[in-house]
């Protein structure tokens, strides 16, 4: 098959109540096992990010960094992992966001990023959007510009994007 051709949804396995009843799990590790697949996926993220002068890819342990990586050698981009806390050895920045129960803290290191740099955002999925939201906050703590964010998968019906219009959102495959 073509790469322009491939139908990504169709390597995406729905997994009924998981984690926890009643949550229908998109499992993307079909679609990570076809190299074909996840090949198209990198490439239409580069076709639609490739001409924005990309100098950083900032993605969230442990799915975002799966796409983050393969892209940011592909666009020419540094890539910048964001972690749970802890696991950063160096200065970091941080941001708290409230969960459905309880809260999540992630970290960057305060000198991955300058105020020069224009960063994409990328993760496996937007789900209620507050992964990415934590990220935005983290990324503009250091004066950085953010030209968009890029998903494999988008639960529209979540609203994850409320909040995020003033950015370039690139989604593969939405639910
Ligand atoms: C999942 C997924 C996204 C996030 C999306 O990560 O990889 O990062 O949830 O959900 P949200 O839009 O509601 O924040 P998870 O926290 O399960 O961790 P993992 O990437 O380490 O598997
Ligand atoms: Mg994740």
């Amino acid at each position: 098959i073509a790469p322009g051709d491939v139908d990504l949804k169709s390597y995406i396995q729905d997994v009924p109540d998981f984690p926890k009843p009643g949550i229908l799990f998109k499992d993307i590790t079909p679609l990570l096992s076809a190299p074909e697949a996840f090949g198209a996926a990198i490439d239409r993220f580069a076709a639609h990010f490739g001409e924005k002068d990309i100098t950083a890819i900032i993605a969230a342990e442990a799915r975002g960094f799966i796409f983050a990586a393969p892209l940011a050698l592909r666009l020419g981009a540094r890539f910048v992992p964001v972690r749970k806390p802890g696991k950063l050895p160096r200065d970091t920045h941080s941001f708290t966001y409230e969960l459905e129960y309880g809260e999540d803290t992630l970290e960057m290191h305060t000198d991955a990023v300058q105020p020069g740099d224009k960063i994409l955002l990328v993760d496996d999925l937007l789900a209620t959007g507050g992964t990415v939201k934590a990220c935005v906050s983290i990324a503009e703590q250091t004066g950085a510009s953010i030209a968009g964010c890029a998903f494999l998968i988008e639960l529209g019906f979540l609203d994850g994007r409320k909040g995020l219009d003033q950015y370039d959102i690139c989604s593969l495959i939405t639910y």
